[in-house]
């Protein structure tokens, strides 16, 4: 799907659906902005008679077999003092959704002057483009094409050469990260996920490093292996680095959580644990890819990026890891598996460990990791910890730009005693109070100290059940946005 602008003369302008928002105040002025398509006068009577003002979430549909304009749609934005650019989002992203499969192009035009950043035109293009989403593959209409094509933004004056080149790139990294996690897992296999990235790297020009189970033997990475152990899928360790040309400033990892099922192991997901979903358990690697499929196509200066998935499933079999087994990860501390369902932080010890090793600035992980951030934070919110301030302030401002909610949650040192073995340096599962909290404490055993870390726990915030603002009911996409904006402010 494409954006574009039309910045000519109104009165030269030809489509089939246009959204047109007003707000709550002086109505009258501002139908004059849609003269060139239906006049005015008539069209304050039409509101007059259906006693629409401008009110927030007001909607109007006029059908018109005119020459220019099949339908427009008016929507209402309230006042303009409150105009907040989440509901502009959200009410653009609602209506977009019933229309999808009938335009071809949608055009829009809004009260532009009230809008004051290239960087809300971005959002609210992204906002469109991610609300019209839709998932057909392992349905029977795989082979229908789409309808939508084109979205069209009517008289952007004020943002004369605006580019949506990057915005393309974000939504395409978005989508992918969708797909990954709305895969079945019996379709998306830690096999399949690599050669997922592989084809990002060569696509984008990218390093592709795929590690097998006997190669990640050899650096000891025996947390991660454990969990690998009882599925009879190939566990693949992924690694990508997108490095700039020139002079590099600055070194990151990014690190996702890539379980493509989470059974629980012989401590089973069962009663209300959502077995059935766990598909999504890749959440953050889903992340993780998105970015570098965005990035790569981005190409930020100055940065090298390393990009780093540890994925495998985690099942039961005559082989798989039992409860109370004590593993060695490879930065030689030793855990004991307390809990077989605590899978997440056992494959991250070894990526953060090898992560650590590539001497980066700063990692920032990102994970479906425990239940107890949903209770928490529900789904809306992504709880996020950091060792460092600056690190914390410019991930709480990337997502503020990009439109995703973060909240910053303690590493409180106390709750390190939860996670004390009699026999292990560790073990992997405290206690259930401060269950979210204690998972992040144990990440941070497994990188050197000096590295600016972040851990996001995506557990509640990589899916929606219903229809959300911008997100179709499915996969979210959820840390893409945020991961692609707090490297474009770099
Ligand atoms: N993948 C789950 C966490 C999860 C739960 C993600 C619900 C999405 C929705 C993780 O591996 C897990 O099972 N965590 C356990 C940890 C517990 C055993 C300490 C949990 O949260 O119950
Ligand atoms: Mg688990
Ligand atoms: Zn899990």
């Amino acid at each position: 799907m494409q954006f574009s602008t039309f910045q000519k003369n109104l009165d030269d302008w030809q489509g089939a659906s246009l959204i047109f928002g007003v707000v709550e105040e002086e109505i009258e002025s501002q139908l004059e902005n849609i003269k060139f398509v239906v006049d005015p006068k008539l069209l304050l009577k039409k509101f007059t008679a259906k006693k629409f003002k401008g009110e927030k979430g007001g909607i109007l549909n006029f059908e018109f077999l005119g020459q220019k304009l099949d339908t427009l749609i008016v929507i209402g934005l309230g006042k303009s003092k409150d105009l907040n650019k989440n509901d502009i989002k959200n009410s653009i992203g609602n209506l977009i959704r019933k229309i999808v499969d009938i335009n071809e192009k949608i055009s829009i035009l809004l009260p532009w002057e009230l809008i004051n950043s290239q960087l809300e035109i971005h959002n609210l293009a992204e906002s469109a483009r991610l609300s019209a989403y839709k998932d057909n593959r392992f349905n029977k209409k795989k082979d229908e094409n789409r309808v939508l094509k084109e979205i069209e933004f009517l008289n952007l004056k004020k943002f004369e050469d605006i580019s949506f080149e990057e915005t393309e790139d974000i939504c395409e990294g978005v989508e992918l990260a969708r797909r990954l996690v709305a895969a079945p897992p019996n379709s998306l296999t830690p096999k399949k996920m690599s050669i997922i990235a592989s084809q990002i790297g060569k696509d984008h020009c990218l390093e592709v490093k795929i590690l097998d189970a006997k190669e990640c033997e050899d650096l000891g990475m025996g947390a991660y292996l454990a969990v690998a152990k009882g599925s009879d899928l190939e566990s693949k360790f992924i690694h990508l680095t997108l490095k700039a040309e020139g002079p590099i400033k600055e070194k990151i990892a990014l690190v996702g959580k890539g379980l493509t099922f989470d059974s629980g192991g012989y401590n089973l997901k069962v009663g209300a644990s959502q077995i059935e979903m766990m598909k999504y358990d890749m959440g953050g690697s889903a992340a993780v890819l998105g970015a570098a499929k965005a990035l790569g196509a981005i190409k930020p200066k100055g940065l090298e990026i390393h990009f780093i998935v540890a994925a495998c499933e985690n099942m039961i079999n005559g082989s798989a890891v039992h409860p109370g087994d004590v593993v060695k990860a490879s930065n030689g501390k030793t855990i004991e598996i307390n809990n077989t369902d605590a899978e997440g932080r056992l494959t991250l010890a070894d990526a953060l460990t090898y992560a650590s090793n590539l001497k980066p600035d700063s990692i920032i992980d990102l994970a479906t990791l425990t239940g107890a951030i949903v209770v928490a934070l529900g789904n809306d919110v992504a709880g996020f910890w950091s060792n460092n301030n600056d690190l914390a302030n410019d991930l709480k401002k990337a997502s503020a730009e990009a439109g995703e909610e973060l909240w910053q949650m303690p590493l409180q040192k106390s709750y390190k005693e939860g996670l004390k073995s009699h026999i292990a340096d560790m073990k992997n599962t405290g206690p259930r109070a401060g269950g979210s909290i204690t998972a992040a404490l144990f990440l941070e055993e497994f990188f050197h100290e000096d590295i600016k870390w972040a851990h996001i726990d995506i557990a509640g915030t990589c899916w929606t059940d219903k229809n959300k603002g911008i997100n179709p009911s499915g996969a979210t996409g959820f840390g893409v946005k945020t991961l692609v904006q707090w490297i474009k402010n770099k």
